[in-house]
Order: structure tokens, then C-alpha cells, then sequence
């Protein structure tokens, strides 16, 4: 991990302050309402998606490659959600069995990914038939330049206006 990853995750809930007010904090409580069952998070980030996961959540998992950011998310787990799991994986190889849940998270996620194809591979594989995946795309919006810019700076690629296919049977 590179300074600028440890910089990134130190910084990120202060820089994205303005955008959940602005407006990402109440997508993300719409679109978290849909989640239920037995719920995978991927790229979880500093845990910002903890505040708006309901009751129709039967168990949590998150998942998060880099360190930083695991450290920031086993904090926020142990004071929100502490029965939920964390484990250390990219979304390119998830260490779970097949169709192990009902629902699948990506926020802000799948435009970082290396690779993206294999990604989305392994949601569908680990999603049971009929799950849905959830997902957020890159904001294009007030206050997202920062974000975006840091996101390039870390894991590669993130162009303004990427957006993800969804898995066939996919929603969000
Ligand atoms: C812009 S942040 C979004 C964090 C969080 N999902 C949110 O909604 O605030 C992108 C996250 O994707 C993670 N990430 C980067 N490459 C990844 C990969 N290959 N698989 C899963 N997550 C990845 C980063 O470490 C970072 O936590």
C-alpha cells in the first residue's frame, strides 16, 4: 500500500462529508432499505454504509483489500454492527462459497476494481438465484471530483461517468 493509500483512507470520510450532506447519504439509505437476508458489502471503505443497513438484514459481511481502510472499518464494526464479519479480499476473488447470499453491496467500488469482468463474476457466483446486487456507480456531482481523483490515485483507473454492468438479474 503506497502513502497515498494511507492518506486516502485517514482523509476520506472528511472529504466526502459534503457529498453524503449533499445528497449521497440519502441515496444511500434508499438504496441500503433494499437490502435483506444474508448481506455481502464489497469494498467497504471506512464502513460509511454501517448507518443505514435495517433489521430485514439477517447477517452482515464486508469485505475491504486495503489495510487502511480495514483498520477505520473493524473500528466503526465493533462500534455499529459488532456481529458483522470483515474479511481482508479484493471483489476479483471473494472467499466465499457459491450462491452464499441474498444480497450484494457495491458502492462506489466497481470503477476501482482492476478487473472489473472477474469482479462482477464473483458477485453473480457468490449471489443466490434471485439475490440482488445493490450498487452505486461513481457520483458525477458536487464534491465528487475529489474522491474520484483520489480513487485514480489508488487503485487505478476511475473516469467521470464509468458506470458498471450489473450481473444479468441484477438491480440498483
Ligand atoms: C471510493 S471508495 C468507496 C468506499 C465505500 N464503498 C463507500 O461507499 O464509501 C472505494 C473502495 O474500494 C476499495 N477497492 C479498491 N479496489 C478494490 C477491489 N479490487 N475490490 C474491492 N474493493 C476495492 C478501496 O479500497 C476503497 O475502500
Amino acid at each position: 500500500m503506497s502513502v497515498w493509500g494511507r492518506i486516502f483512507a485517514g482523509i476520506y470520510d472528511r472529504v466526502m462529508a459534503k457529498t453524503e450532506l449533499a445528497g449521497l447519504g440519502a441515496h444511500r439509505e434508499s438504496l441500503l432499505a433494499e437490502a435483506s437476508g444474508d448481506v455481502l458489502e464489497i469494498g467497504a471503505g471506512t464502513g460509511t454504509n454501517l448507518l443505514y443497513y435495517g433489521s430485514a438484514v439477517r447477517t452482515l459481511t464486508f469485505t475491504e483489500p486495503e489495510k487502511p481502510m480495514v483498520r477505520r472499518l473493524q473500528r466503526r464494526i465493533l462500534e455499529r454492527r459488532p456481529d458483522a464479519k470483515l474479511l481482508r479480499a479484493p471483489a476479483e476473488d471473494l472467499p466465499f462459497e457459491d450462491d452464499s447470499f441474498d444480497t450484494v453491496v457495491a458502492t462506489l467500488v466497481l470503477c476501482t476494481v482492476d478487473d472489473q469482468p472477474r469482479a462482477l463474476r464473483e458477485l453473480r457466483r457468490v449471489l443466490r438465484p434471485g439475490g440482488r446486487l445493490l450498487f452505486r456507480r461513481t457520483g458525477t456531482r458536487t464534491g465528487s471530483r475529489s474522491w474520484r481523483t483520489a480513487g485514480r490515485r489508488t487503485r487505478g483507473s476511475c473516469p467521470r461517468g464509468t458506470s458498471s454492468t450489473p450481473p444479468p438479474g441484477a438491480s440498483g
